[in-house]
């Protein structure tokens, strides 16, 4: 039986992580701000999540992230001058931003302590019903033409209550970098998580099923990380309590359609970015003779 089916309206947005993989360009400013093509990242997360149906974005940020905050309020100043140009296109790119059905909210994560202290640092905007978590350094695209990742984890937490985690299979010398999930198969694409273990060495790991920046958690999760001891590096880790759920209530893995770009890494974001701008609608013919022009 699902133990919920509640609907997910809210998404939580760990945005606190200093992006040291990507200094000097991160040093006066968030990584999620960077650019991917003409977006930041954390607005691809946050339109995976609308798309989704969700409309409370809550945002766990830190010192040094105020450019979020500001990329989701009104930019008075520049809004004012493209409407008195008249330049009606631009002005409503830079609206679209924030559609009016949408809430944002922010808490601080006062010390760097993990993904799981970050999330609960959210308990009080969530409060008992079950959330999606986005991490903004997986950028996820759907298969073309079908649904952004989470639209399809949320579908399966319609059918199936719980606890939904989105996976991919990666290779063994990769195991080190992910949650990794191990179970039984329920049906294709679907498994019940039996084990979860974050970043084990290859001998360690249960399995090569890496868990990627999308998560619907039940709201249980939140007590188990309050009592849980710091994990793998030292941190409060979320995989640590997700694993403590495991007896309890139901966790699916579920192998998403589509594709992932990891851009916490410089190759990740480089291929996203070629490969997104190959398919932009403004630059991406262009991008692409550009590209065929090379001589590799
Ligand atoms: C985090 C999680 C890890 C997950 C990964 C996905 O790790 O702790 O379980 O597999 O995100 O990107 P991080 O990449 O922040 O080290």
């Amino acid at each position: 039986m699902p133990t919920s089916t509640t609907r997910i309206r809210k998404a939580v947005f760990p945005v606190a992580g200093f992006g040291t993989r990507f200094l000097p360009a991160t040093k006066a400013q968030p990584k999620e701000m960077l650019p991917v093509v003409d977006k930041p990242l954390i607005q691809y997360a946050v339109e995976e999540a609308y798309a989704a149906g969700i409309r409370d974005m809550i945002f766990v940020t830190g010192r040094n992230k105020r450019a979020i905050e500001d990329h989701y309020d009104t930019a008075y100043e520049l809004e004012s001058q493209l409407e008195a140009a008249q330049k009606t296109a631009l002005l409503e790119i830079a609206r679209s931003v924030v559609p009016d059905d949408m809430t944002c909210s922010y808490v601080r994560q006062p010390r760097m302590l993990g993904l799981g202290h970050a999330v609960l640092c959210a308990e009080h905007l969530v409060g008992d019903e079950p959330f999606a978590v986005l991490l903004a350094d997986d950028l996820m695209v759907g298969p073309a033409g079908g649904e952004g990742i989470l639209t399809q984890m949320v579908r399966a937490h319609e059918r199936l209550g719980g606890s939904i985690l989105a996976v991919q299979e990666v290779p063994l010398e990769h195991v080190k970098r992910y949650g990794i999930v191990a179970g039984d198969g329920v049906e294709d694409g679907l498994t019940r998580v039996r084990r979860m273990v974050e970043k084990p060495s290859p001998e360690a790991a249960p399995s090569r099923l890496g868990v990627a920046g999308r998560y619907i958690l039940s709201p249980s999760v939140f007590s188990q990380i309050r009592n849980q001891p710091k994990g793998a590096g030292g941190e409060i880790q979320l995989t640590d309590g997700i694993a403590a759920l495991l007896d309890k209530e139901s966790v699916y893995a579920y192998a998403y359609q589509g594709t992932r770009y990891d851009c916490g890494s410089k190759e990740g974001f480089l291929q996203a970015t070629v490969e997104l701008a190959l398919q932009h609608a403004e630059v991406g013919e262009e991008f692409r003779r550009y590209l065929k022009s090379l001589t590799l």
